[in-house]
């Protein structure tokens, strides 16, 4: 059956020449994204080189299946020494297996560092592993790594190509040859690259937030040398507490969180919702969320300006009981000195806690929030094109009477 087939059949040649145009984007989108500072387009592009690889690796594992059940051709010319036709067999090996593992790295990178993938802006894909920082930069070393042996491995490629060509001219050329159509996808490919670097170079140069520098030399200001209020008893067991934020960028959502709230005022009897009074404060700058260039960018004038405002705080009196513990808190949420209305569905158990003999409350809930009618996110950010308006805070606090 071999000896009849001429050329690389029609399935394999598409798979090849839609392959080769996709991996150049990802060089390209890869090598530049990653020195932009964090602005619009630097999530745009981090987004369109996500789907691109997770397009490759789907096209990869087609492409491997195919492999098995089609036949190649059958190879003329003069006979290539054995060690040659090892080297290429590596090779090729090497290429199948680097498509595979460089896009699953790249997945547990975004997975690792908190971001969700969602395909095209369309189908959400599972995170692979939970957040986990250390990891996820060990992670985006191997990728570039992985991506560097690719680089080496079609450059070897390639030169095995002209050598079948012009020494022992066998027509394997010939045979995978490109389309107009795959030559087209080749040239606009390199065109967009070319475009995209000159556009953001050029045109449009991106501008690091001019303060920026000046929160990396300093300590983020620390406001809670205490966690105990002046006015209650209650303290925040900062371990188990967290108020956690995550907004959506490009239909992606990614979650971070402030890790230190002080419970500044708190009365509250399961009897008496309509007596109760809450006061939380948050401590801006204990914000984390996994890539210290974002943070600081948050923590940047144009987002919570953190060294104008340190705290944010969220007040609500006179709770509304919904039953079965569940408690809706029409109160105001102040950043940056703005205060809007923010309603925060709870559910608050209160009880005594045997093994400490202590009064302890548990609060946990959701509310939604605008980011704009703070102003958090200005300039190219005012706009929700690439991140969203609406941001879900996600509380979980713990306290314990005193
Ligand atoms: C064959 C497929 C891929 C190739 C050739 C490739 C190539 C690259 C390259 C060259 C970089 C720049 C490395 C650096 O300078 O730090 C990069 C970065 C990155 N890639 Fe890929 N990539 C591929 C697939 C993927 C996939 C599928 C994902 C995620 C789903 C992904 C996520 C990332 C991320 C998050 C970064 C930034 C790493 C960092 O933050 O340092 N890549 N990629």
């Amino acid at each position: 059956m071999q000896d009849q087939v001429k050329c690389y059949n029609w399935l394999s040649r598409q798979f090849h020449w839609l392959m080769v145009p996709l991996i150049l984007c990802l060089f390209v989108l890869g090598l530049f994204m990653t020195e932009l500072p964090v602005s619009e387009l630097k999530l745009t592009l981090y987004a369109w080189h996500k789907w691109i690889g997770i397009t490759v690796l789907a096209l990869v594992v087609f492409r491997l299946a195919w492999r098995f059940v089609s036949f190649p051709p059958k190879s003329e010319g003069p006979q290539v020494p054995a060690f040659i036709h090892l080297l290429a067999k590596v090779g090729h090996i090497g290429l199948y297996l680097l498509l595979i593992v460089i896009p699953l790295i790249g997945w547990l990178r975004s997975s690792t560092a908190g971001f969700e993938i969602v395909l095209f802006e369309v189908l959400p894909l599972p995170n692979l592993m939970s957040k986990d920082e250390a990891f996820s930069d060990v992670l985006a070393l191997l990728h570039k790594l992985g991506a560097f042996a690719l680089l080496f491995l079609l450059i070897g490629h390639i030169g095995a190509v002209v050598l079948h060509h012009k020494v022992w001219q066998d027509r394997i050329l010939q045979k995978m040859a490109p389309s107009f159509v795959h030559m087209g996808l080749l040239a606009g490919a390199l065109l967009a690259g070319i475009g995209l670097i000159v556009y953001s170079t050029v045109i449009n140069p991106p501008q690091a937030a001019p303060e920026l520098a000046e929160i990396q030399q300093q300590d983020k200001p620390g406001v809670f040398q205490t966690t105990k209020s002046a006015h209650t008893q209650w303290v925040v067991d900062q371990k188990t507490s967290k108020l956690e934020f995550t907004a959506t960028q490009k239909s992606s959502p990614t979650t971070g969180v402030f890790k230190s709230l002080l419970l500044n005022r708190l009365k509250f009897d399961p009897d008496a919702p309509a007596k109760a009074k809450v006061e939380v404060i948050v401590d801006v700058a204990s914000l984390s969320l996994g890539t210290q260039m974002i943070e600081q960018t948050l923590l940047s004038s144009s987002w919570f300006d953190v060294q104008a405002h340190q705290t944010a705080k969220f007040y609500a009196e006179a709770f509304e009981s919904l039953g079965a513990n569940k408690y809706r808190l029409n109160g105001t949420l102040t950043i940056k000195a703005i205060s809007k209305p923010l309603t925060v569905d709870l559910l608050i158990i209160k009880s005594n806690d045997e093994k400490i003999k202590k009064e302890t409350i548990k609060a946990t809930g959701k509310a939604i929030m605008s980011r704009t009618a703070y102003g958090i996110g200005q300039g190219e950010w005012a706009s929700t094109q690439v991140l969203d308006d609406e941001v879900t805070l996600t509380i979980d606090i713990h306290a314990i009477k005193q």
